[in-house]
């Protein structure tokens, strides 16, 4: 818990509370109201979670007006240009850098991991074709706990680990595999020779019938993806995955739940309904009309890959991901992308517009990573359960952080009850 030299004074009905106030080593202090219902029998009202702090962390840190993203206090853009994943991973489940030889062995434990029980292929093989691989995600990470029960004991810190090693190493094979089900080729197995984001490459679009060579630059680019997304606090998959975990529900459990919640739109979706915008939009004459649609109270439209909870200057990782997308959109010789010129030109007019000012409404990392995706190959239908897999370590470190925490209680909030009081039962011909 964080230092508590200060308390706030709460007046309720004339009776006075003294909340203890902490300070986190970086952000806004936290009134601790546990004990408010208990002192003064009132609760607190906060849908949304705009103004409360769930747990205790140390794994990332947001400052929202300055565009700062900190994972273990090292910099988003720091770590997307000069470490790679497989190091974030580490540096996000163990708190420090690892020395080379901890990242080999960590490494070597991944890559040892990355095949899934045979057996699951007929599980893949259940769902329809023309599933949603999300769906199929969600599926089968719930049903990993029917195969490895070896790793469900959560009060076991091996079991924990090998869980973690686990998910982190078999979800790109379940996410390629999911893809391969969807278009109807043969599943690729892992290759442990090439690298994790390689590796993944390879698995969704190499094919028996010939040789398929990852284009390092390529690889390179993806990797950036996955450490663009491994981690962002208390977001409200993460915050699904630690409600679920609260309850000793087993690992496996809990991450199939991040993946449902990260489906949605205004989350992880976002970046499918962000291509499937700009590809809507099509080209640049057509932005003032869209631009205006968001705009209106009376349309439920909104830009996609714009606006976040937490940023209100810029996304630290949007700016990593518009660099990104013009290096690979210039390898792949596709500079002159015309959905790439409808996205730069939508987002100068929307930053120009006072609506997007005054609500601090900028772009997300959501914004351009669809383009990227889209460039390598990949069907805006893959763009979630990338994201998924970046996810993961984010979700399996905040999870293995919260088992570790002495005070964890199951996730319990309260209500403001706006319903009928009580009332006698009528029988039906009565009614
Ligand atoms: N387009 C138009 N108006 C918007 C947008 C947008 N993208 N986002 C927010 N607004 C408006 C909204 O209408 C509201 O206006 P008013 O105050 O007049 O009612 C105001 O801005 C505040 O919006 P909010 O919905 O109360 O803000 P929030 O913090 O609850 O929502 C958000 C954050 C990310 C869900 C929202 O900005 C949004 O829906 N964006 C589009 C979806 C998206 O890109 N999501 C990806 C987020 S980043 C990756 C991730 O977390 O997975």
């Amino acid at each position: 818990m964080a230092d508590t030299k200060k308390t706030a004074k709460f007046t309720l009905d004339g009776r006075d509370f003294d909340l203890p106030v902490h300070s986190p080593t970086a952000g806004p202090d936290v009134v601790d109201i546990r004990k408010l219902y208990g002192q003064a029998g009132v609760f607190t009202y906060d849908p949304g979670f705009t103004s409360t702090a769930s747990c205790d962390s140390a794994i990332t840190f947001i400052d929202g007006d300055a565009g700062v993203l900190l994972h273990r206090g090292y910099p988003i853009d720091q770590l997307a240009s000069a470490s790679h994943y497989l190091e974030v991973c580490y540096l996000l489940l163990y708190g420090n850098l690892p020395s080379a030889a901890e990242l080999e062995d960590f490494e070597t434990r991944v890559t040892q991991h990355t095949m899934i029980h045979e057996q699951m292929h007929n599980f893949f093989r259940g769902f329809r074709r023309d599933a949603h691989p999300m769906a199929t995600m969600v599926g089968v990470v719930g049903a990993m706990s029917a195969f490895y029960h070896d790793s469900t004991d959560i009060n076991d810190p091996w079991q924990r680990e090998v869980a973690s090693i686990r998910l982190i190493a078999k979800m790109p094979t379940i996410a390629a595999m999911a893809y391969k089900y969807s278009i109807g080729q043969p599943f690729v197995y892992p290759r442990n020779d090439l690298d994790y984001a390689a590796n993944f490459l390879h698995m969704c679009f190499s094919v028996p019938a010939e040789d398929y060579t990852v284009d390092p630059i390529l690889a390179r680019a993806m990797d950036r993806i996955f450490t663009l997304h491994a981690d962002h606090e208390q977001n409200a998959s993460t915050s699904t995955v630690r409600l679920a975990s609260s309850s000793g529900a087993n690992p496996f459990a809990c991450i199939a739940a991040g993946i449902a919640c990260l489906w949605g739109p205004a989350h992880g979706g976002a970046n499918q309904a962000c291509l499937e915008m700009l590809n809507e939009i099509g080209t640049v004459d057509r932005i003032p009309e869209f631009i205006a649609r968001a705009k209106d109270k009376d349309d439920p439209f909104r830009l996609m890959g714009f606006g976040h909870r937490v940023y209100k200057n810029f996304d630290p990782r949007a700016t990593v991901m518009k660099e990104s997308a013009d290096e690979v959109l210039e390898l792949l010789g596709v500079e002159n992308n015309p959905i790439l010129q409808v996205a730069k030109e939508l987002e100068k007019q929307a930053l120009a517009d006072p609506y997007f000012a005054e609500k601090k409404l900028f772009p997300n990392v959501d914004f351009y990573s669809g383009i990227i995706l889209e460039a390598m190959g990949f069907p805006t239908s893959m763009f979630t359960p990338i994201f998924a897999l970046s996810r993961t370590v984010g979700w399996i470190s905040q999870w293995k952080e919260q088992l570790s925490d002495p005070a964890l209680k199951i996730g319990r909030p309260r209500q403001l009850y706006t319903g009928e009081t009580e009332r006698d039962y009528v029988p039906v011909e009565k009614r």
